[in-house]
């Protein structure tokens, strides 16, 4: 059996949304000390929902293929939903992952928990730039 599921390769040969959101309004970035490995997530949310979605990730190829999945599980979902991802969820959605890869999967949802929670510690303060 192959080691990596024909989902993960998909997901790491061509990663969906890949890049930066210029006007993000919530961004983590999380690391792996271990491995080194970093992911940073661009959320654009409006009216409790992820309008858009995008990464940077500098790691192997799991952590690629989980970043993509992960964005492609919470693009367009209500931040109720958003907030229940584990990374369990995305390894199934990659149709699995080998066990010792299953941190890079972990770096996905700390990435997007790292986002929703600087988007919840803007909410309430004035917004960036809006002076006159
Ligand atoms: Fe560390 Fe994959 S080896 S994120």
């Amino acid at each position: 059996m192959a080691l990596y599921s024909e989902k993960v390769m998909d997901h790491f040969r061509n990663p969906r949304n890949v890049g930066v959101i210029e006007d993000a309004n919530g961004i983590g970035e999380v690391g792996n000390a271990k491995c080194g490995d970093i992911m940073k997530m661009y959320l654009k949310i409006e009216d409790d929902i992820v309008q858009d979605v995008k990464f940077e990730t500098f790691g192997c190829g799991s952590a690629i293929a989980s970043s993509s999945m992960a964005t492609e599980l919470i693009k367009g979902k209500p931040l109720s939903e958003v907030r229940k991802l584990t990374n369990q969820a995305v390894a199934e959605a990659l149709d699995g992952l080998p066990g010792y890869k299953m941190h890079c999967s972990v770096l996905a949802e700390e990435a997007i928990q790292s986002a929703l929670e600087d988007y919840e510690s803007r909410q309430g303060k004035p917004a960036e730039g809006a002076g006159t």
